[in-house]
């Protein structure tokens, strides 16, 4: 179970070193400044309460999403339901945020909590409490572990995790934390939301902000599982990374001094432009340049772009 196959290691080599950079550049800005920390912050409790149960099937948009949790505001037409998502998604990330420290160490106990404070109110009978019976996940390639087995499988992966007997990298870690848990699937019900909560534990306790899986991205994302499920991890890591340097830019843009991320198509129409918008979305997409997707469009700077045409330049005359 915890033998991982890294063959995707090389292609991913530049990327996990621009994540690094970014996140040093980062912690060489901090701390910043607390308007600008807390406007952060309140934007991606948004965001990530939004995609995070959107992915489950809640059906409010991002903008309702926001006016439940800034306003208290009742969606017409919405079910309780969905509004007890909503509140209880904002009620963990706030729990998240408030045991998260330096030293902190991954426990199962604040699994469950967090799991708790999802399923609130709604499934009560099942909020922080681990499966006792069998589950299938609609379009899976298998059938999760038998339940008995569930509370070592666990503690094997929260070991896994402390330990890191591979020598994973953080994101690596977050990554194989992220499938192994959705592969258990300890809970009835509640997992993604769940595990789209805890790898934040795991990045965050590295310093790396929060990473959020787009609603947009969720085809994207049930492949990327069923490729791990198959002992691939490639697609997920992909994801995983795209997320993290999404996080990363909303708050090395909040720095002073920040080259402008602008679409693809713009770039590509500037004058003296030599590089065509089906290139640069290529090499977006497949994380060799560093851009992220905002909405249907990447965004980059020129500078990436450029960079990564001289350093293929280079290599080629060596
Ligand atoms: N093919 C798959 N292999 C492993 N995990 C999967 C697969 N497809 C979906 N999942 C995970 O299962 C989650 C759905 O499980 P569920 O318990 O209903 O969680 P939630 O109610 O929070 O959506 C998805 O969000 C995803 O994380
Ligand atoms: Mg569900």
């Amino acid at each position: 179970m915890w033998e991982i196959d890294r063959t995707y290691y090389d292609g991913f080599e530049t990327t996990f070193q621009r994540l690094i950079e970014k996140k040093q550049v980062l912690d060489k800005g901090r701390p910043l400044p607390q308007s600008a920390l807390h406007k952060i912050k309140e934007a991606l409790t948004i965001e990530w309460t939004y995609n995070s149960n959107s992915i489950e099937g809640n059906t409010l948009s991002l903008r309702e999403t926001q006016m439940v949790i800034q306003e208290g505001i009742t969606i017409k037409g919405k079910s309780l339901r969905e509004h007890f998502e909503v509140k209880n998604h904002e009620v963990a990330i706030d729990y998240l945020y408030s045991i998260i420290h330096e030293n902190y160490q991954l426990q199962s106990r604040d699994i469950l909590n967090l799991h708790g404070y999802v399923l609130r109110s709604i499934e009560e009978e099942f909020a922080g409490r681990l499966r006792n019976g069998g589950v299938r996940i609609s379009g899976a390639n298998f059938i999760p572990p038998n339940a008995q087995k569930v509370p070592d499988l666990i503690d094997e992966l929260i070991a896994f995790v402390l330990n890191n007997p591979l020598g994973l990298n953080t994101i690596e870690l977050a990554t194989v934390f992220h499938h192994k848990f959705v592969w258990i699937h300890p809970f009835f019900d509640g997992n993604g939301r769940t595990v789209r909560l805890a790898m934040n534990l795991i990045l965050m306790q590295a310093g790396f902000p929060p990473a959020i899986i787009l609603k947009n991205d969720r085809k994207k994302y049930y492949e990327a599982l069923n490729q791990a499920n198959n002992g691939n991890y490639q697609k997920l890591l992909l994801l995983m990374c795209q997320a993290v340097e999404r996080s990363l830019n909303i708050y090395l843009n909040a720095l002073p001094g920040q080259e402008s991320y602008e679409s693809i198509a713009t770039i590509v129409s500037e004058p003296g432009v030599s590089y065509g918008q089906e290139y640069v979305s290529l090499l977006a997409r497949q994380g060799k340049i560093d851009a992220y997707k905002e909405g249907r469009n990447w965004f980059t700077t020129r500078k990436a772009i450029e960079d990564y045409i001289e350093n293929r330049q280079r290599k080629r005359q060596l």
